[in-house]
C-alpha cells in the first residue's frame, strides 16, 4: 500500500505548529505497520534541507497563468526521518525561507499542488493513495478527478485530514486562470459562497475525511467558520482520529534537549529541571511554575494572557511564577512583553519560536495553561503530561477528549469558557495542589503513564486505508 502524505509542513524540515509534529511521526509509524508511507512537501531554504544530502529525481515544466516555470523533485538520500521525503522546488516561486505569510501564497500553493500532480502523473505506475493535510493540499482529490493534465491518476483513493477548518485557503476565482486546467462543468465542487475554497474542495473531494479528535469533529459540525453544513453533509465519510505523540522526540528520558533525564518511577530529574530552569531564568524555584507555549493568537487564547497574568498577580501575589514563549499578535506581544518587565520576578517572557527552549519548558513547569476557543487536536497538552506538567485547559476539540479532570480522578484541571475568571479558578485549583505535593506527584505518576503514542491512532489511519483500497479494487474491476 504506497501512500503520499501532502503537507507544507513536516518536522523536523519545517514546522510551525502541530501540523509539522504529525506529518513528522505519522508516516514513520505507518511504515512500522507495513504501509509504505511518504511525505511530499515545498522545497524550503531551512536548515535541514542545506544540510542533508537530497538527489534530484525528476524536473518538470508546468504553466502558470502564461507564464512557464521548471519544477525540481528531489529525494532525501538516507532516509534519516523514517519515511521517503520527496520536495518540490520550483525556482522563483517554491524556494522560499518561510512557510507561510507571503502575499502569494495562494499561488504558492497552486503551483505546489500542480508541480506534484504532472510529477505523479508521469512517474507513477502503480496505485497510490494521496493522503492531503490541511487546506495547503486541499484541491489535489478535485485535480485527481477533473484535472486534464492528470488522467493517469484518475480514481485513485484520497483522504483529507482537517487539522484546523479556521483556516480554508480562501481565493477569488480570478485565480482559478493561475491553475491546472480542469473540467468547468464541475467547478462547483471548488466553490463555497462565491469564492474558491480549498478546504470545502477537499472535503467535497477526498474518498475520506478525518480531523485530529473525535470532539472536534462533533464540534465542525456546529461551528466551522462557515463550513458546517458541509461537514454535516459529507459527514458519512468523516472520522475523528486523535494526533499522537512521537516519544522518539517528545520523551523526558531519552530527550536530549533536557538537562536532566526523568519518568513516572523518579521525579528527581524533573524537579532538578526546574530548578536549572528557574535559576536561568531569574524565578522562584519554591512557587509553581505555569507556562504557555504557542502562537499568539485569538483562537489559542493568547489575548486573555495580560489582563489574566494582572489578575493573577493580584489574587495570588508573588504565589507563581509564569513562563511564556510565543509569537503572534503584536497588540498581546507588546503587552506581555511590557508585563514581564513590570513584574520580572514572576513573569518571564521569550517572544520567537525556539524548539529547544519548548522542550526546557515542558519538563521544568508544574502546570501548562491552554485557554484555546479552538483547539482541533492540541500536542502541547499531550507533551506537557507526558513530562509530568500538569495542563490546565478550556474544555473543547482534542484538549477535552484528551485531558480528564481531577475531579473526575484524572490528571488535569478543565475549565468551560475562555474567560480571566474561569482561568483564575483553575489557577486557584493549581495553587492549592501545589502544596500537596503527594497528590501532585500522583497525578504527575498518572499522566505520564496515560498512553499518548502514535500506535493506536496509526492502526486506525491503517483501517480507513484498507477500506478504501478494497473499494477502489472493486472500482477498479
Ligand atoms: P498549533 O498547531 O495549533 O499551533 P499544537 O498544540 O498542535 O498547536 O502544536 C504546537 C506545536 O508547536 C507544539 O510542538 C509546540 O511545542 C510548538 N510550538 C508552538 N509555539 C512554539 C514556540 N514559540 N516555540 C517552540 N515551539 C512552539
Ligand atoms: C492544528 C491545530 C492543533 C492540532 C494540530 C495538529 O494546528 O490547531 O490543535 O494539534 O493542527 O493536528
Amino acid at each position: 500500500m504506497k501512500v503520499y502524505h501532502i503537507s507544507a509542513e513536516c518536522y523536523p524540515v519545517a514546522k510551525v505548529g502541530g501540523l509539522g509534529d504529525v506529518v513528522g511521526a505519522l508516516p514513520k509509524y505507518q511504515n512500522r505497520l507495513g504501509i509504505d508511507a511518504s511525505v511530499i512537501m515545498p522545497w524550503y531554504d531551512c536548515a535541514f534541507v542545506n544540510e542533508r544530502c537530497f538527489i534530484s529525481i525528476f524536473t518538470g515544466e508546468i504553466k502558470i497563468g502564461t507564464q512557464i516555470y521548471d519544477y525540481h523533485i528531489s529525494k532525501e538520500r538516507d532516509n534519516v526521518l523514517g519515511f521517503s521525503l520527496y520536495l518540490v522546488k520550483i525556482p522563483g516561486l517554491l524556494d522560499r525561507k518561510d512557510v507561510y505569510g507571503y502575499s502569494d501564497e495562494s499561488i504558492q500553493f497552486i503551483a505546489f499542488q500542480h508541480a506534484l500532480l504532472h510529477w505523479l502523473s508521469a512517474s507513477q505506475p502503480e496505485p497510490i493513495l494521496l493522503h492531503c493535510h490541511d487546506h495547503h493540499s486541499g484541491l489535489i482529490p478535485f485535480f485527481i478527478d477533473y484535472g486534464e493534465e492528470f488522467k493517469s491518476l484518475r480514481g485513485m483513493p484520497t483522504v483529507g485530514t482537517v487539522h484546523n477548518g479556521q483556516y480554508q485557503g480562501w481565493m477569488g476565482w480570478d485565480q482559478a486562470v493561475l491553475m491546472p486546467a480542469f473540467d468547468w462543468a464541475h467547478r462547483g465542487l471548488l466553490d463555497w459562497n462565491g469564492v474558491i475554497n480549498p478546504l470545502a474542495a477537499l472535503i467535497k473531494c477526498c474518498w475520506a475525511y478525518t480531523t485530529v479528535s473525535e470532539g472536534y469533529l462533533e464540534e465542525l459540525f456546529g461551528k466551522a467558520n462557515g463550513l458546517e453544513a458541509l461537514f454535516a453533509s459529507e459527514s458519512q465519510k468523516s472520522h475523528g482520529i486523535v494526533n499522537g505523540i512521537d516519544s522518539e522526540v517528545w520523551h523526558p528520558m531519552k530527550d536530549a534537549l533536557i538537562k536532566f533525564a526523568f519518568d513516572h518511577t523518579n521525579l528527581e530529574g524533573k524537579r532538578k529541571n526546574k530548578m536549572t530552569f528557574c535559576k536561568q531564568h531569574g524565578l522562584t524555584y519554591r512557587l509553581p511554575l505555569f507556562s504557555f507555549i504557542g502562537r499568539l493568537v485569538h483562537e489559542k487564547g493568547a489575548d486573555l494572557l495580560p489582563a489574566f497574568i494582572e489578575a493573577a498577580i493580584k489574587a495570588f501575589p508573588d504565589q507563581f511564577n509564569m513562563m511564556i514563549l510565543g509569537s503572534g499578535d503584536a497588540e498581546t506581544e507588546s503587552k506581555l512583553i511590557a508585563l514581564s518587565e513590570r513584574f520580572a520576578k514572576n513573569v518571564v517572557v521569550t517572544i520567537g519560536y525556539d524548539e529547544s527552549l519548548s522542550h526546557r519548558i515542558y519538563a521544568s513547569s508544574d502546570f501548562l495553561l491552554m485557554p484555546s476557543r479552538v483547539e482541533p487536536c492540541g500536542l502541547n497538552q499531550l507533551y506537557a503530561m507526558q513530562y509530568g506538567t500538569m495542563p490546565i485547559v478550556r474544555k473543547t476539540g482534542g484538549l477535552a477528549d484528551t485531558v480528564v479532570d481531577i475531579s473526575q480522578d484524572g490528571y488535569g484541571i478543565s475549565f468551560e469558557n475562555s474567560t480571566v475568571s474561569e482561568m483564575l479558578e483553575a489557577m486557584a485549583q493549581a495553587v492549592a495542589l501545589y502544596t500537596r505535593k503527594n497528590l501532585l506527584n500522583q497525578k504527575r505518576k498518572l499522566m505520564m503513564e496515560q498512553d499518548f503514542s502514535w500506535e493506536s491512532s496509526a492502526d486506525k489511519y491503517k483501517s480507513l486505508y484498507q477500506s478504501l483500497w478494497a473499494d477502489w479494487e472493486k472500482l477498479s474491476k
